[in-house]
């Protein structure tokens, strides 16, 4: 397997030096772009949308087109691995996702296995491969998956949530059973994250979306784990590659040392921490993906070419080991024309404060 010509991407999260910063942006392809609404009405639904891999492929690519961006990522969700659980994924204008069968049930959570993901995932893999083809090695493909931690959450309140209580509850009551649950996902998504290696995925990216809604102590002793299994089990190299691991917990900011002594190659930063003082903390163990507020899109492009610029230059300048992305997903509200801004300035200043250190 040959790199792609852009391969920025790729070398940045392997800390080697790039000629500018590369970027893309959590949730590129999504209901912000007209083409993106055109093709999931086509669909008839989100869920049928990541389920065919021909238009999952087709919205992966919509935002390549529009825009100069350093990757692809996946078209699919988090919640394909305990939909293929059995637990009956479904989702309802206005209010998410939701499950049909949420584990409450002792005996229920007794019975959870991992799935097979040649077999219950078989539409992803085949996403995976037709993207990869239809990307021609332009740019790199990134998989990816939720955290066991995550994924739990969705699984036992059966949606999403805004105090956790079904599943606190579980974790102070009956640890156990939380447990059973996060070992049992974690063996699911390394399995997953590395069938998605084999059928072409580049780089992976864990989203511990709600790893920050735990206490200090919980962390360390319900989310961090399971990453760390999931991130040894990762399959390292593919077709001579490095395959690089990304891993996101949001509200994290507080415990990037202990993420970035789990062997990740990157961890990704949401908006709340300057990136400076992240990079300083972790200093060159693990690269850095993050971190603009994505409320910065709804300002004007001048505004968003400043705060771009913030960003990087606190990064520093001439530092390798950054990926520019927002720190979290792009909202359904943003203008357009607010990414095409964003991209030609963290492209524009990177070139010039790298050339301007020669
Ligand atoms: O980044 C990308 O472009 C890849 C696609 C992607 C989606 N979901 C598409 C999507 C990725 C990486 C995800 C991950 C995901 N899904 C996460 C982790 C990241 C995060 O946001 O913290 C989570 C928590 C989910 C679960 C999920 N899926 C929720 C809460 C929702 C509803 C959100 C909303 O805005 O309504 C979804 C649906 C979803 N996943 C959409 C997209 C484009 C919108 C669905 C639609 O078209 O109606």
């Amino acid at each position: 397997m040959t790199r792609p010509c852009n391969d920025t991407f790729l070398r940045a999260l392997l800390k080697e030096p790039t000629e500018y910063t590369p970027v893309w942006l959590m949730r590129q392809a999504g209901r912000y772009l007209p083409e993106y609404c055109e093709t999931r009405r086509r669909a008839g639904s989100f869920l049928q949308l990541c389920k065919n891999p021909a238009l999952a492929c087709e919205v992966t690519l919509q935002p390549l087109a529009r825009y100069d961006l350093d990757a692809a990522i996946l078209f699919s969700d988090i919640l394909t691995v305990p939909d293929a659980m059995g637990l009956g994924l479904y989702f309802t204008e206005g209010e998410g996702p939701r499950f049909e069968r949420p584990l409450r049930e002792e005996w229920a959570i007794r019975d959870l296995t991992a799935p097979d993901p040649w077999h219950h995932l078989r539409y992803v893999m085949d996403a995976v491969a037709e993207i990869r083809r239809a990307l021609n090695n332009s740019v790199p493909l990134i998989g990816f998956s939720g955290s066991p931690y995550t994924l739990a959450c969705y699984m036992v309140e059966g949606g999403a949530s805004s105090d956790y209580r079904c599943i606190k509850r579980m974790l102070y009551e009956r640890p156990d059973l939380l447990h059973h649950i996060l070992s049992v996902t974690a063996d699911a998504v390394s399995a997953y994250l590395n069938a998605q290696i084999e059928s072409g995925a580049q780089a992976v990216m864990i989203f511990d979306s709600w790893g920050g809604s735990l206490s200090a102590a919980a962390y360390q002793e319900f989310s961090l784990p399971y990453l760390q299994r999931i991130v040894a089990k990762l399959i390292v190299e593919s077709g001579g590659e490095r395959v690089p691991s990304i891993v996101f917990t949001k509200g994290g900011g507080l415990w990037l040392e202990s993420i970035a002594d789990i062997g990740c190659d990157a961890i990704g930063l949401d908006w709340t921490i300057d990136i400076g003082e992240a990079r300083r903390r972790v200093g060159h163990q693990v690269a850095l993906q993050g971190n603009l507020d994505p409320g910065v899109l709804f300002a004007s492009a001048d505004r968003i070419a400043d705060q771009a610029r913030r960003v990087l230059d606190s990064y520093g300048p001439h530092s390798t080991g950054h990926v520019f992305n927002l720190g979290h997903g792009i909202s359904q509200f943003t203008p357009p024309e607010s990414v095409t801004a964003l991209v030609e300035a963290v492209h524009s200043h990177s070139r010039l404060s790298r050339t301007g250190s020669e």
